[in-house]
């Protein structure tokens, strides 16, 4: 096991390393002029599918076409806050003209773009808001009230033949902004339709504890639950586990969910979650990746761009919001397959020929 653990530690040194040279030999890191530039991404966790398959990819490939010798400085923070200010600590020593944060939490992150700013360096707030600071330049996200809406939306519908529907609400992480705004959106649906009987905050998301939330109700409420609302897919995923382990057969109760990741979708499509929400990542990382180039190379922001507002509780900051879309099985194949998001060979695989077949996939 010790082995093991060397090796893993050798990994992640070897792909740091090589996500920071970023393959760019020309490049001298040099923090003046308008060309080579040091971009920092900063992630928040591994957990959640998106940002490994899709926002760290997509925002480094766009990184790379509009300034082939600018280099990506890449962390994940594994969900723990003191350890993202470290690595925002370690970019700006690196020479980071740039930061790209999806903080782990919205207000401890206040201390990283204060002291960028103290240096002189822009900060994006890259889809998660950084709160009640000064030296944020500009945010990128999704309506994320929006998204709160449409899941509380689509689980009434999938509520829509029950009488008097008793529901269990597992939140996101009490640390993240967007979670809160997901919390608020999905209330203003669903309060006074439904009966919410258990209520959580997930600390980071994880989906095991999720999973201990949907059990430890199930339980409370002995197996009577017409719906679940879990506020992105990993949650949606413990949750479903746990009615599985509960001895919950199909149909499943509507179970809400987020992020239009592989798996998420897969159970769509095969009847155990009733929807997800497609976020467009591509447009999202490749628009943080527009400001971050911009602004490293001190151009402010791009014209065109992030012309709306959005108030951190200090200041109202630049912000570009794009709009989350709900998914069930009837629109799959109009949404995340038709948009290259996931094709379809990758979704139907072998388990979910039959049910694909039977979605029009
Ligand atoms: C993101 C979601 C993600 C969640 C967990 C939120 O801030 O907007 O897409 O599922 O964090 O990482």
């Amino acid at each position: 096991m010790r082995f093991g653990r060397i090796a893993t530690v050798l990994a992640v040194v070897a792909a740091m390393t090589a996500s920071a040279c970023g393959g760019s030999s020309s490049s001298s890191g040099s923090s003046s002029g308008g060309g080579a530039k040091k971009i920092a991404l900063l992630l928040p966790e591994s957990k959640t599918a998106r940002y490994e398959s899709k926002d760290r990819p997509l925002f480094e490939a766009k990184v790379k076409s509009l300034c082939s010798d600018c280099q990506v400085l890449y962390s994940n923070a594994n969900q723990d806050a003191a350890a993202q200010q470290s690595q925002a600590d370690a970019a700006l020593t690196n020479g980071a003209n740039v930061l790209v944060l999806d903080a782990v939490d919205g207000k401890a992150a206040a201390a990283i773009a204060q002291k960028a700013k103290q240096q002189k360096v822009p900060v994006v707030s890259y889809d998660r808001l950084i709160q009640n600071a000064n030296g944020v330049d500009v945010y990128i996200s999704f309506d994320n009230h929006k998204v709160g809406q449409l899941q509380g939306q689509a689980l009434l519908q999938g509520l829509a033949s029950k009488p008097d529907p008793t529901i269990v609400m597992i939140n996101g992480s009490p640390t993240d902004a967007n979670a809160a705004q997901f919390k608020a959106g999905a209330h203003s649906v669903l309060d006074g339709k439904v009966k919410i009987a258990k209520e959580y905050d997930t600390p980071d998301w994880s989906p095991d504890q999720a999973q201990n939330e949907a059990q430890q109700a199930l339980t409370a409420l002995g197996n009577k639950v017409d719906g679940v609302y879990a506020a992105n897919d990993g949650t949606a995923g413990g949750a479903i586990a746990a009615m599985k382990a509960a001895g919950i057969k199909a149909p499943f109760p509507p179970v809400t969910g987020q992020d239009a990741e592989l798996a998420g979708i897969q159970r769509v499509v095969v009847g155990e979650q009733y929807m997800t929400v497609y976020k467009a990542i591509k447009p999202e990382a490749e628009g943080a990746a527009e400001l971050a180039v911009s602004l490293a190379q001190g151009k402010g922001l791009p014209s065109g761009m992030a012309k709306s507002k959005q108030n951190n509780g200090t200041t109202d900051v630049p912000s570009e919001l794009l709009t989350p879309v709900a998914v069930t099985k009837q629109n799959v194949n109009d949404t995340v397959v038709k948009d290259g998001f996931w094709p379809k060979d990758q979704i139907c695989t072998a388990q979910y020929a039959d049910a694909c077949k039977a979605a029009g996939l």
